[in-house]
């Protein structure tokens, strides 16, 4: 079990790091074309494995199925090889590579596809390409049944990939489908490097940014961070007023007088908390987020994470597990300092709350997506691989976290004294509830989210 662990985070890290490739081809070395999913235009997170239509592989055997990182197989990535045969700078006239003799079931297959505007995805040598499936016009439906790729090589690598598809052919029940594929090969100034700059230019997809609700969001934000502060600067500001006009009453009436504005709650905010366990828990698992944000993001700007497939997610779990101290300090420091003494249980909770969450949501979506047999579906040796990743990676360094945190900031050290009386909370009026709050808090976010999406 723990040699098996090793080896997953070692290719956690290679995986992160490097790739199975060189990216370095000879003369008619093979390149090699992966098949990885089909789904419709709309909406780019439903996804099903390619050969889930019932197009057709080319007569070239290689290895059919491969899983590169965890990550992939997380993210749904499943590539299967397509049995073209395709070899570098050797260009070939179009060839035909398959046949498919439609039934009734492929037809419907193929026309719900088309109708859905379906469209797939492919890789060379790690470069993304998409085609579609095909087109309707008056209610005929047309598949595209040749593929020209038009491939551009700077020395011995490959830079530039272009797809086109030709040769529209009408679907009917009973039609043969012959498959065919061109390749030509052409020089190309890009620099290996710069082979991904593409796919950033905006125009590439050709679909707009959002300027518009991007900006909606971002001036709701402004709006509401200045309308809180300015609530907060004046009930601040009148209470320091009164506070200073104090000065001249001596201690003893100081003292007897009722206290007023914020200084009522003085002797009650470092009260622990009544679930001192989930509130440190929570308070824990909220630093290590923003950690692995804030780690995630750096990375992303000084790397190129996403040239490599499922490369953004193998770092933010490797991210993720390597913070987790950070996630044991604070929870387990802010638990000792509220008392607390069940900390070996407030450091599970704390450690397997959010993996918990997440990987809850995941399995009950992993449902849906295998009842649509979508490609999202996660194998069990993924879901294997993120338990043992909990248990034996992040599990001890949280507690590693967690005694450090005890025992450096563990003890209680606030500016003032606690109530031994809890003050009363006088009666709240009906938008003042817990779940109310929790409710009209969520509306923003959702609303800013939902009007992105
Ligand atoms: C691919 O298409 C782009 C844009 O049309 C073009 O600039 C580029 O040269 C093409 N690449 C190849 C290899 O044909």
């Amino acid at each position: 079990m723990n040699l098996l662990c090793k080896i997953i985070v070692a290719c956690l890290i290679t995986g992160a790091l490097t790739d199975e490739h060189d990216h370095i081809y000879e003369d008619n070395e093979e390149v090699v074309l992966w098949m990885n999913t089909v789904g419709p235009y709309h909406n780019r997170q439903e996804t099903y494995a390619y050969f889930s239509l019932p197009f057709c592989v080319g007569s070239k055997e290689t290895i059919s199925h491969y899983h590169e990182t965890l990550s992939e197989a997380l993210q749904g990535v499943e590539l299967e090889f397509s049995g073209l045969d395709i070899e570098f700078k050797a260009d070939v006239p179009k060839t035909q590579y398959c046949g498919v003799q439609l039934n009734d079931e492929k037809y419907k297959a193929f026309v719900y596809a088309v109708k859905n505007h379906y469209w797939y995805q492919m890789y060379i040598d790690d470069l993304p390409i998409w085609g579609i499936v095909g087109e309707v016009t008056d209610s005929n439906y047309y598949i595209w049944t040749h593929k020209k790729f038009e491939i551009g090589y700077n020395g011995k690598q490959i830079v530039d990939v272009n797809i086109t598809s030709e040769d529209k052919v009408l679907l009917t029940p009973t039609a043969k489908l012959t498959f065919t594929y061109e390749v030509i090969w052409k020089r190309s100034d890009v620099k290996f490097e710069d082979r991904f700059d593409k796919y950033l230019d905006p125009n590439f997809f050709q679909h707009r940014i959002h300027w518009f609700s991007i900006f909606n969001s971002f001036m709701m934000v402004i709006f509401l961070v200045g309308l809180v502060s300015m609530i907060l600067m004046r009930t601040l500001r009148k209470d320091y007023a009164r506070y200073s006009k104090d000065e001249d009453m001596d201690d003893m009436e100081r003292d007897l007088g009722d206290e007023y504005g914020w200084k009522q709650v003085h002797g009650d905010v470092f009260r622990p908390a009544s679930h001192a366990l989930l509130f440190s828990a929570l308070i824990g698992a909220g630093h290590q987020l923003t950690t692995v944000v804030f780690c995630v993001i750096i990375f992303a700007i000084l790397g190129d994470l996403y040239t490599e497939r499922g490369s953004l997610l193998s770092t933010t779990i490797f991210v993720y597990a390597a913070t987790s101290p950070v996630n044991g300090y604070f929870g387990g420091s802010l638990y000792a300092r509220m008392g607390g003494k069940i900390w070996i249980r407030q450091m599970l909770v704390s450690a397997f709350m959010l993996p918990a969450l997440v990987c809850g949501t995941a399995f009950c979506i992993n449902f849906i997506a295998i009842y649509y047999h979508a490609s999202r579906a996660i194998p069990f040796g993924t879901m294997v691989a993120v338990t043992c990743i909990c248990l034996f990676v992040i599990l001890p360094l949280t507690l590693v976290g967690t005694v450090l945190g005890r025992n450096l900031a563990g003890q209680p050290d606030y500016p003032c004294r606690i109530n031994a009386v809890p003050r009363p909370i006088p009666e709240k009026k009906w938008f003042m509830e817990p779940g109310v709050i929790i409710l009209l808090g969520g509306v923003l976010p959702f609303a800013s989210i939902f009007i992105e999406m």
